[in-house]
């Protein structure tokens, strides 16, 4: 281990994210009875300019007002290149921020746009008497954004975890790929012409190397990551193929565009009972191989070690998580 300790942020459940427009009040009424772990209000880009101020006054009310059984609340706000942010967060966090937990901040390019967040939002609080200090969630969907994350997920110790906007990403980088998240048909590898039965056509992960190299930001600094949304709501397999490969690489849970999408990240981001039964298997074997005076032993034919308890301990320690 380093000599540097990573401070983790609140152990929050963050399964599904359900993104929310704060334009339309009965969608926030059917949010707050839903089930997912984390619900965003949107402000930004779900809700026309001309809806703005009229979707403020309704997540004022929908924080207020609706029982949120215990979820976690955000509330998206506009871009810092807006017009709309400060007041954004000036109605939000003086007229509800004693109920809302996180605010999710989109497009964020450089470790001071979090600073001058930070600055308001901490004014806010002590003005209100606030007792609860409010977290930050980052949207990580620009060139930007991406070229400079090390330093944003650093920027404040309100920070809690980092999204990919895939959306707003593959526009800032021009990918050429008019989808919401997902795989695309034209990013592939053609298999070797040698090879017997002839060649191939594999597609690949294009957002690869963006949600891995967010996995590492996040973890270095002891946030969550989180995918984004997958826009095809009436294809609940790629959305689970997506989701799982979110899963596989470290993150904690993905966007719900639609509540349809809710009941498949939770599931798919907690562990399965077969996961945790070989976690304990490994954990109860490394305990026996220890009191042996070993540091690695052979567990259904493969080698485990100590590396393997801090594996399996993570497993563990989600299920219990999940199970509250
Ligand atoms: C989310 O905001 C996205 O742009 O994908
Ligand atoms: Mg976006």
């Amino acid at each position: 281990m380093s000599f540097t300790i990573t401070e983790q942020a609140p152990a929050r459940l963050n399964r599904s994210e359900l993104a929310v427009p704060g334009s339309n009040a009965r969608f926030l009424e059917k949010a707050a009875a839903g089930d997912a772990d984390v619900v965003f209000l949107d402000l930004e880009d779900a809700v026309a300019p001309n809806d703005k101020e009229q979707a403020r006054k309704n997540i004022i009310a929908a924080l207020n007002d609706l029982d949120w059984r215990g979820k976690t609340v955000s509330v998206r706000i506009n871009g810092l290149d807006t017009h709309y942010m400060y007041r954004d967060v000036v109605d939000v966090v003086e007229q509800a921020g004693e109920h809302l937990d996180l605010i999710m901040i989109p497009k964020v390019g450089v470790a001071s746009d979090v600073y001058a967040l930070d600055m308001l939002v901490g004014q806010i609080e002590a003005a209100k008497g606030l007792k609860k200090k409010i977290g930050f969630e980052l949207i990580i969907e620009t060139a930007l954004g991406m070229a400079n994350i090390h330093d944003i997920a650093a920027a404040s110790r309100r920070n809690e975890s980092l999204h990919f906007g895939v959306a707003d990403y593959a526009a800032s980088t021009k990918a050429r790929t008019t989808n919401i998240g997902g795989p695309n048909a034209e990013y592939g590898v053609l298999t070797d012409p040698d090879v017997a039965g002839g060649r191939d056509f594999h597609w690949g992960d294009m957002w690869h190397y963006a949600i891995a190299r967010m996995v590492v930001a996040a973890r270095a600094n002891g946030l969550r990551p989180v995918d984004g949304p997958f826009g095809d709501i009436s294809d609940a397999d790629g959305y689970k193929a997506q989701a799982m490969r979110a899963a596989v690489l470290g993150c904690e849970g993905k966007w719900a565009i639609h509540p349809s999408q809710t009941a498949l990240a939770n599931h798919l981001f907690s562990p399965s009972s077969e996961e945790i039964d070989k976690a304990k298997r490994i954990l109860a074997a490394m305990e026996q191989a220890q009191k042996e005076g070993k540091g690695a032993v052979t567990l259904d034919g493969k080698l485990i070690d100590i590396a393997s308890i801090k594996q399996a301990e993570v497993v563990v320690r989600k299920a219990e998580q999940v199970k509250g």
